[in-house]
């Protein structure tokens, strides 16, 4: 079966092309005009540029972004050291069944267990989510953190690191927002009680990456996530036109941004939302931390009124966000996908 664990040997046709695409087209958006100036003429081309980059990838990176570097260094950094520990140590704060915040490595993607190891966490403390996918049980349940001792400066580092990702995200939706012909702030009142959540990836050198997969192919449930990845590279984003698996080439201190499953139910299917997997080397460990921008749990994901019309009725049934999630993590999401709500 080769060196690994046959639990985490993909199926032949999913196992990846040592011999990799890089991508030549994935767009790369300078934001400075955010944190600079008014001037609308320029806001625009940056509006539009995301826009496209909605349609044709599901994906872009962006620079200039307003993200201090030493937030994101010093984040980077005890992440780093977090992992660095022994297993015993990491899980000390392992994650419970009913949460997902804490240490796991033992992620499964479509059945096939991901190369990783992983500490979630998020800033909403507690956030608030449905203990049960059945919508006569309004039961709730709070994910908690679950902070390690070591490093000490952990905490401290995620939270005021992800204070700056957060608002960066907010003005990410207020562009995804105007790309549709919205007001910048449509999105707003969905993020007020956000489920937010955030990971810090650690892929260890693999004896085998030509038959294992960091993280499978997948799409994102939530609504949009904003990636820092290290200068590794491991990315791949399925491209629309053809199917091929391109990588996303590593450009220092940019972030990856990728429409999830609710952007392209309130877009009605304009903006898609793209699958992606992760590639591990035999050599090189990597690093990743993204931010999975989420709504409260009680939003109703639906096609937005002012997108749909009656040349272009809904494409999607409407559902609770947070029974959602909460179904497709008992059922190790294998059975919840938004394209079971497809009309
Ligand atoms: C993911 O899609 O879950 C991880 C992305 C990455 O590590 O680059
Ligand atoms: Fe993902």
């Amino acid at each position: 079966m080769g060196e690994v664990d046959p639990a985490f040997v993909q199926d032949p046709e999913h196992r990846p092309k040592l011999t990799i695409t890089e991508a030549e087209g994935i767009p790369l958006i300078d934001l400075s005009v955010l944190n600079s100036n008014d001037d609308r003429e320029a806001i625009e081309k940056v509006v539009r540029e995301v826009g496209s980059a909605c349609e044709q990838w599901g994906f872009f990176q962006v620079i200039n972004h307003g993200v201090p570097l030493e937030k994101r260094q010093k984040i980077e950094a005890v992440s780093r050291e977090f992992f660095a520990q022994s297993l015993e140590e990491k899980r000390k704060v392992r994650r419970e069944e009913s949460s997902v915040c804490g240490y796991y490595d033992t992620e499964l993607t479509k059945n096939v267990r991901d190369w990783k190891e992983v500490f979630d966490f998020t800033l909403e403390d507690p956030t608030i989510v449905p203990v049960s996918p059945d919508p006569e049980d309004n039961s709730l349940m709070h994910w908690t953190n679950k902070w390690p001792e070591n490093p000490p400066q952990l905490r401290e580092a995620c939270e005021e690191y992800i204070r700056e990702v957060e608002k960066l995200s907010l003005k990410l939706m207020g562009l995804v927002a105007q790309s549709l012909g919205l007001p910048e702030k449509r999105f707003n009142e969905y993020f007020k009680d956000q489920t937010s959540f955030t990971r810090l990836n650690h892929y260890p050198p693999c004896p085998s990456p030509h038959l294992a997969l960091g993280v499978g192919r997948h799409k994102d449930g939530g609504a949009m996530t904003v990636l820092a990845q290290d200068d590794v590279g491991g990315l791949q984003v399925k491209r629309k036109s053809d199917g091929e698996w391109i990588l996303v080439k590593p450009t220092p201190n940019a972030y990856i941004v990728n429409v999830g499953d609710i952007i392209q139910v309130w877009s009605n299917d304009k903006y898609e939302s793209v699958e992606h997997r992760v590639m591990v080397n035999s050599e090189a460990e990597r690093f990743s931390i993204p931010f999975f921008f989420n709504p409260a749990h009680y939003t109703l994901v639906k096609p937005l009124e002012e997108l749909v019309s009656e040349q272009n009725p809904p494409k999607f049934r409407p559902y609770i966000w947070g029974k959602f999630i909460t179904h497709r993590k008992l059922s190790n999401f294998k059975k919840l996908n938004v394209e079971n709500l497809q009309i």
